[in-house]
């Protein structure tokens, strides 16, 4: 059986079909507003396999010349980020375990040859509240490890509708997505992965 790091849940089909295709429509919605964009690495400027948007009033970004950083609008369209949708609130809600909502919403879209290096969610101020994502679309192998980039990883499937919390412990662990399995899901009509990232960056209260 397989044992996760210590801080890190994996919550199975915690989204029915009903569920899933309800947030995708929120998630295709959001798209319209801030459409997706491909991101690039600080210093190198290399671009990412993954593209991305956000939601909430702040939104993780990366490019070459001011590196990783959260901001209150869209690189592209320099509008302000379209509100997390509530069912993703909801979500959050019931299994983060922390009593103020989430600030941002990453979506990233995996088409099926992309990929994610393993890394650590450090870029927030507030690391007692989890990361928590919820995948949608076609399967992807999951990594995940301890603080150290040399602790141990296990890898995993993440099927559409599962969710996924890096709380207390792992809150700081390496992750990554080593590969996607296309045509393992209907969801979304042309293939891919969608994940969402739910992610504190202020502590309450903070300016
Ligand atoms: C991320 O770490 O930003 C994404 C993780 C995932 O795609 O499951
Ligand atoms: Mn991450």
């Amino acid at each position: 059986m397989l044992v996760l790091p210590p801080g890190i849940r994996h919550f199975p089909g915690f989204l029915d079909e009903t569920g899933q295709k309800s947030l995708l429509a929120d998630i295709r919605a959001a798209v319209k507003d801030a459409p997706l964009y491909v991101p690039t690495m600080p210093r190198s400027g290399k671009p990412m396999s993954v593209r991305m948007t956000n939601c909430g009033p702040l939104g993780w970004v990366t490019d070459k010349e001011h590196g990783y950083r959260y901001q209150d609008t869209h690189p592209v369209t320099g509008k302000p980020w379209p509100p997390i949708p509530d069912r993703l609130l909801t979500l959050w809600d019931e299994i983060s375990g922390y009593r103020h909502p989430p600030e941002a919403c990453l979506v990233n879209f995996y088409s099926s040859d992309a990929k994610m290096g393993l890394h650590q969610d450090r870029d927030e101020r507030e690391f007692s509240a989890p990361v928590v994502s919820v995948s949608l679309g076609d399967a992807c192998l999951f990594r995940v490890g301890g603080r150290n980039r040399s602790d141990k990883v296990v890898s995993f499937r993440l099927e559409s509708g599962d969710a996924l919390v890096l709380g207390g412990e792992g809150r700081l662990a390496y992750h990554g997505v080593s590969r996607i399995y296309p045509g393992t899901s209907g969801l979304l009509k042309n293939g891919g992965r969608i994940n969402l990232t739910l992610r504190r960056v202020n502590p309450p209260g903070a300016p």
